[in-house]
């Protein structure tokens, strides 16, 4: 099959935030217990940190993660968390029915994540408390001392602030799964009031209001509008949730599914922009695509936990070489809306639906590591208006489906052009075209391909290197002309310099 990819160097999309390629650790499973923490472990550190995680984490430079949560943050009482650890009590954990140690905290988070270097996005609880709550929790976290919470801090051996520059208010409080679920006009009051008190105690804070948990959520829309006429002035962002799943065994479709993605994130900037025009406000909300991922594959295991357990294997998704694709395109979708999305986080980091797996004796990577890897070393820069032409398919749910979903980003400063693209097409490669002569002299310096001729392959930790990516000399440049060939059901990262 023929496809052609066009671009021009004065139309653009706007600059890629690094912030797109960031990440979520929640309070859950072993995400943090025997994912980034454990003590007594050979390969963990002084502060029991696994060295072998943050190896796999530093590989994927994510520049921020969001803490804790998740359902979990609905029901979060962050002062269990500080403090001397022997002192800090456990706690019935009703979001994901296990019982928190609170072994590991917000200042152990703090101090991870200067190891991994990353910034923090820190969630407030708006499901069991409110306002005054947050209000606390960042003066125990921002301000300087000489008042209680910053001396608590102090008093817990942290005499620097962290510095948290952006804040959730709250997580999917539309849903009815969520401890303290809202209505939209609840929620948007108390979001309102929250960001009001704490940008009051600091200024130089941003923060994301809770749009819809996905899509398919009924009360999408009218969830938008009414949070947003209550905040707006307030909040910097809103989020949007979406996970996707392979239930049915349909690749054609499964594949298809993240031109979902593309319409919720169209349909929620138009919401803004309704909001912005019915207020004749000056500002634009952004969005903060806060979780995003595969999540399926663990749905019949996780019915099977006992309820109390202690960091049990819960939704421990091992992904296959299908979803590493709908990633890619993921990715592809977020870096295309790039002049809205600022904010974006794979949900999540370790173990829980997430690109690093450990065991007890090690950390490897899932298929979906290497998309997320590429597009946080390589999409840097300016993203290109990138015009699609090639054939459709016809899928069961999502009607009529490019073949090819691809994206260019122009890094001027590097003088370096990034081609990222997925041929969904099962059965035939696709023969690209890109007019280059406008970027006079780039020549293809790596072509990188992720494909398996089995579209379930895995990695594990006896066979962690089964989906790994190679090299391809399929790309050239002559004439001005960029062609390829791109493999069927493949992802590809072609680099031009
Ligand atoms: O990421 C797993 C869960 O998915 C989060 O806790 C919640 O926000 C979402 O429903």
């Amino acid at each position: 099959k023929r496809a052609q990819i066009i671009i021009d160097r004065y139309f653009l999309t706007g600059e890629v935030d690094k912030r797109i390629y960031g990440s979520f650790l929640e309070q859950l499973g072993r995400a943090v217990y025997g994912g980034i923490y454990q003590e007594g472990n050979v390969n963990s550190d002084a502060q029991g940190f696994r060295k072998d995680t943050l190896e796999l984490v530093k590989e994927l430079r994510v520049p921020i993660v969001r803490y804790p949560g998740g359902n979990f943050v609905s029901g979060f009482h962050w002062e269990d968390s500080v403090g001397p650890k022997a002192q800090r009590p456990a706690r019935t954990e009703l979001a994901w029915k296990v019982i928190e140690t609170n072994e590991f905290g917000l200042n152990e988070f703090a101090d991870w994540s200067k190891k991994a270097g990353s910034d923090m996005m820190m969630a407030v609880n708006l499901g069991t408390r409110g306002p005054e709550d947050a209000k606390n929790l960042l003066e125990y976290c921002n301000f300087e001392g000489g008042t209680y919470y910053s001396d608590l801090r102090r008093a817990h051996g942290y005499a620097e602030p962290h510095n948290i520059k952006v804040w959730c208010l709250g997580n999917e409080m539309d849903g009815k799964w969520q401890m303290g679920h809202k209505t939209a006009g609840e929620y948007g009051r108390i979001a309102s009031e929250t960001s009001r008190l704490m940008k009051w105690l600091d200024p130089g804070i941003e923060t994301i209001a809770c749009g819809s948990s996905g899509l398919a959520m009924p009360t999408f829309g009218d969830w938008e509008y009414q949070v947003l006429d209550e905040c707006y002035e307030e909040v910097d962002y809103l989020s949007l949730h979406q996970y996707f799943e392979n239930h049915s065994n349909n690749t054609p479709d499964f594949l298809a599914s993240s031109k979902v993605m593309d319409e919720f994130i169209t349909g929620v900037v138009s919401l803004c922009d309704a909001v912005k025009a019915k207020k004749h406000a000056k500002k634009s909300i952004h969005l903060s695509f806060d979780e995003w991922n595969v999540w399926y594959h663990s749905n019949e295991q996780d019915k099977k936990i006992k309820p109390w357990d202690k960091a049990p294997h819960q939704l421990e998704d091992v992904y296959n070489f299908e979803d590493a694709l709908l990633v890619g395109s993921m990715l592809i979708t977020l870096l295309r809306h790039a002049d809205r999305i600022k904010i974006a986080c794979m949900a999540q980091l370790v173990n829980v639906i997430a690109p690093i797996m450990t065991s007890d004796t090690g950390a490897w990577r899932q298929t979906i590591f290497y998309p997320y890897m590429h597009a946080s070393i390589y999409g840097k820069g300016t993203v290109l208006l990138t015009q699609i032409k090639a054939p459709f398919y016809e899928s069961r749910n999502y009607g009529e489906v490019s073949i090819l979903d691809s994206v260019c980003i122009w890094d001027q400063e590097a003088d370096a052009l990034t081609i990222f693209a997925v041929n969904k097409d099962l059965e035939e490669d696709a023969e690209i075209e890109c007019d280059l002569r406008q970027f006079e002299g780039y020549q293809v310096k790596e072509h990188l391909v992720l494909t398996h001729d089995d579209l379930k392959a895995e990695n594990t930790e006896l066979a962690p290197d089964t989906v790994k990516p190679v090299h391809s000399a399929a790309s050239r440049v002559e004439n001005g002309i960029f062609t390829s060939v791109l493999g069927r059901h493949s992802w590809n990262v072609v680099r031009l310099e």
